[in-house]
C-alpha cells in the first residue's frame, strides 16, 4: 500500500486542491491530507473546521485527514511516509515550492516532494482568492465544493 502526504493550509480546501488529490490518488493508493500551519498566513477557519470540510469534500476517497504541528518532514517520518504531494499552478508558485522542497530535503534526505500540476481551469485559483470573492459576495460555486461554499457563506453572512 503506497501512501503519500498531501500537505497544505487548506483554508479552505478548493476544487484546485481536489483536482491535485485525484491526480495523487492515481499515483498512490492512499493519501493523508495533512493540515499544517503556515506562519505567514492567518486562517479564516479553525483547524477543526478545515478538517471537517476536507472530510466531507473527500468522502468515499481513500483519504485520511489529519492536522500536524511542527515540521512536515517530522510528521512524515512519524507516519513512515516518504512522499509529500504539492500542487503547482502558475510559474509564480515555483520559487516558493522550490525553496520549501529544498529545505525539506535538507531536513530529511529520505523524503521527496512530488509536484503535480493542476488542471488549467485552476491555474489562478487559490484559497485566498476564494475568500476574497466570498467576502465581497461574489459567486464561488465553480471554485469550491458545495459544503465549503456553505461554510464560507456562513462566515461572511
Ligand atoms: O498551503 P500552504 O500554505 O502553501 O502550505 C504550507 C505548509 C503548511 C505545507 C508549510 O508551511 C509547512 O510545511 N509548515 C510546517 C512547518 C514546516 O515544516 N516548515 C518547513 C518547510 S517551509
Amino acid at each position: 500500500m503506497k501512501t503519500a502526504i498531501y500537505a497544505g493550509s487548506f483554508d479552505p480546501i478548493t476544487n484546485g486542491h481536489l483536482d491535485i488529490l485525484d491526480r495523487a490518488l492515481k499515483l498512490f493508493d492512499r493519501i493523508i491530507i495533512a493540515v499544517g500551519k503556515n506562519i505567514e498566513k492567518n486562517t479564516l477557519f479553525t483547524t477543526e473546521e478545515q478538517i471537517e470540510m476536507i472530510k466531507t469534500a473527500t468522502k468515499g476517497k481513500n483519504v485520511e485527514v489529519n492536522a500536524f504541528t511542527g515540521l512536515l518532514v517530522d510528521y512524515a517520518k512519524k507516519k513512515k511516509i516518504r512522499h509529500i504531494i504539492r500542487g503547482l499552478r502558475a510559474v509564480s508558485d515555483f520559487d516558493y515550492e522550490f525553496q520549501m522542497a529544498t529545505l525539506n530535503r535538507r531536513l530529511s534526505h529520505e523524503i521527496d516532494s512530488v509536484f503535480l500540476m493542476t488542471d488549467k481551469e485552476y491555474f489562478y485559483l487559490s484559497s485566498s482568492m476564494v475568500k476574497q470573492l466570498a467576502a465581497a459576495g461574489g459567486a464561488i460555486n465553480d471554485y469550491v465544493p458545495k459544503n465549503v461554499r456553505i461554510e464560507l457563506e456562513k462566515k461572511f453572512k
